[in-house]
């Protein structure tokens, strides 16, 4: 283990040494979130505080593997201009020596809580998991208070990423965790003063829950209430792929129902999925001064091809989705590009009326590679099929005949199309971001969103339109500018 004050020497030599080669990367992105250097994943203890949105997110600066997390921090006022704090939180404590992993904040009396679980790996690997407490006077310098909950009998030590939310005076916490039969659950604690916490057993009380058997682990729960219902969003891992669902490694969904504040027990509805695309995990909310409830999600899975992505040799390696802002309409989840994203855009905006007759295609001159978003409205689609191929590396299409929407991108593991499809009864708008290697495609005003990285060969982003048959629709499209 090493000391703090080394971890950091340490840190600001790599960043130093490996920062160049991350800014020469042509794939680096250009207004989603990632790391200086090494790996991102999961978001981390996002609050807004006086005045500012604080995003940390799990960090390993030193390679683009897994392992022993560090919080990194950054901080906006608009979500357009972005500042990269000092790190937050190092692994270099005896109950977080093999990681600060993912947790989350809130403000009480004028401070800044951070919960996060301390990972510990014995000599033989086994492993123990404390849930943490650390403390800031300015959002910038924390100060660590060590575990406040040791684990609970009844699970295993997959037992990790406390979220913490205040119900009426009293402060919540849940946690992602495995039981000792091996299958996925989520337990609860309250507390008055966030420092002393009372077990409250697992929201899934009712033995017939289907959630009682639904993967072997749940990970980065959060619990919270969206135009009168209450929310829960986790992590499954173990699911089987189903017709069009549960395609990626792990997945990130949603249940929606009604939280028991008295016995601890959440009732609930389906399982959905949040986003339909590659990738897409671990994501992350939180309220601020307007009441809206904004997104982030870590832009990647946890898989074995992780080290085939080409930033790696540029030694950096995923990034975060665009904050979105979650509304709950008409016994529906929406997922919307934050409304301050707007302000990302370039001045000259390109409109045109484009009329698609059969087996003709269109084309787009995109002169940049480097941020485009686009706002299609339909007016009328063909039965058969309606196609839109980005950059040679992506292709979007919508059957109206079948009700389908395809998403395929060349994979970045064997270069071949691969593909992900949702049901859409159907399309009526599409509003795209387009990144240097990211893509974020919210569909009817985010009544379903897909999310992925691609690979093109870096010439600009051009982009064909073809359909079977007669197609009309408005386009626009807008020049992104970058948070560097
Ligand atoms: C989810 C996760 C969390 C864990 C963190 C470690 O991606 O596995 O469960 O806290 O990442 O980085």
């Amino acid at each position: 283990m090493q000391s703090e004050p080394l971890y950091r020497e340490k840190l600001t030599k790599v960043l130093k040494e490996k920062r160049e080669a991350v800014e020469r990367d042509p794939y680096r992105l250009s207004f989603h979130l990632m790391p200086p250097t090494g790996l991102l994943n999961d978001p981390n203890g996002f609050i807004y505080w006086r005045g500012e949105y604080h995003l940390f997110y799990q960090w390993m600066p030193f390679k683009t593997n897994h392992g022993a997390k560090c919080w990194g921090h950054y901080v906006t006022k608009d979500f357009i201009k972005w500042r990269h704090e000092k790190v937050a939180l190092t692994p270099t404590e005896w109950f977080d020596q093999n990681g600060c992993y993912s947790g989350s904040a809130i403000i009480h009396e004028e401070k800044m809580y951070l919960f996060y679980t301390g990972n510990v790996k014995d000599t033989q690997g086994n492993r123990q998991t404390y849930q943490c407490l650390a403390i800031s006077e300015d959002g910038i310098h924390f100060d660590k208070k060590g575990p406040v909950i040791s684990l609970p009998e009844g699970y295993t030590a997959h037992f990790r990423d406390p979220k913490v939310w205040k119900h009426r005076d009293i402060f919540y916490m849940v946690v992602g965790a495995q039981k000792l039969d091996e299958k996925g659950t989520i337990a609860l604690f309250e507390s008055k003063d966030l420092l002393n916490w009372k077990y409250k057993g697992n929201v899934i009380k009712n033995e017939n829950d289907f959630l009682n058997d639904f993967g072997y682990m749940f990970e980065c729960p959060d619990l919270f209430q969206l135009n009168g219902h209450d929310l829960l969003i986790f992590c499954p891992q173990g699911l089987e792929p189903k017709g069009d669902f549960y395609h990626n490694t792990y997945q990130s969904g949603y249940v929606v129902g009604v939280m028991d504040y008295e016995t601890g027990a959440l009732e609930h509805d389906e399982f959905y999925e949040l986003d339909r695309g590659f990738d897409f995990y671990a994501p992350q909310t939180t309220t601020d001064e307007q009441g809206r409830r904004i997104m982030f999600a870590w832009m990647g899975v946890p898989e074995q091809n992780e080290q085939n992505h080409p930033t790696i040799s540029h030694d950096w390696l995923h990034n975060m989705t665009l904050p979105r802002e979650l509304l709950y309409e008409n016994n529906k989840l929406y997922q919307r590009p934050l409304q301050e994203l707007v302000e990302l855009r370039q001045p000259n905006v390109f409109e045109k009326q484009v009329h698609l007759q059969p087996e003709m295609f269109w084309k787009l001159l995109n002169e940049t590679t480097k941020g485009t978003e686009l706002l299609l409205d339909f007016l009328t689609l063909p039965e058969d099929w309606f196609q839109i191929d980005i950059a040679e590396a992506v292709r979007l299409i919508y059957s109206k005949e079948k009700q389908l929407f395809i998403l395929e991108r060349k994979s970045y593991v064997d270069g071949k199309f691969e593909r992900r499809q949702c049901f859409l009864r159907n399309l009526t708008s599409l509003q795209i971001f387009i990144d240097t290697s990211a893509i974020e495609i919210f569909i009817n005003e985010g009544e379903e969103v897909f999310s992925a990285r691609f690979y093109s060969n870096m010439s600009a982003h051009h982009i064909h339109f073809s359909s079977s048959g007669s197609c009309s629709f408005s386009l626009q499209k807008w020049s992104l500018s970058s948070y560097h």
